[in-house]
């Protein structure tokens, strides 16, 4: 991280790594139902199956990265 990449400091390294993770989860699930649009549009099933599968993965992920957060905001670590 360079100095002008600087995270804010009122957030733990941690905190900053799970905010941006989520973020990041939260972008793909947001465009990935279009994706399975794209492949079924081009009738590639198999695309669009891997595509459901990764969407619950990451739903997984994300929904465990908010629990990190909540756990931060109880504990107020
Ligand atoms: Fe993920």
């Amino acid at each position: 991280m360079t100095q002008s990449q600087a995270r804010p400091t009122i957030l733990s390294d941690c905190q900053y790594n799970i905010v941006k993770q989520l973020e990041k989860e939260l972008q793909f699930l947001w465009c990935v139902d279009g994706y399975i649009k794209d492949a079924e549009k081009e009738g590639d099933s198999k695309c669009a199956e891997a595509f459901r599968q990764i969407k619950a993965d990451e739903e997984k992920h994300a929904k465990m990265l908010k629990e990190l957060l909540s756990d931060f905001q109880r504990s107020k670590r």
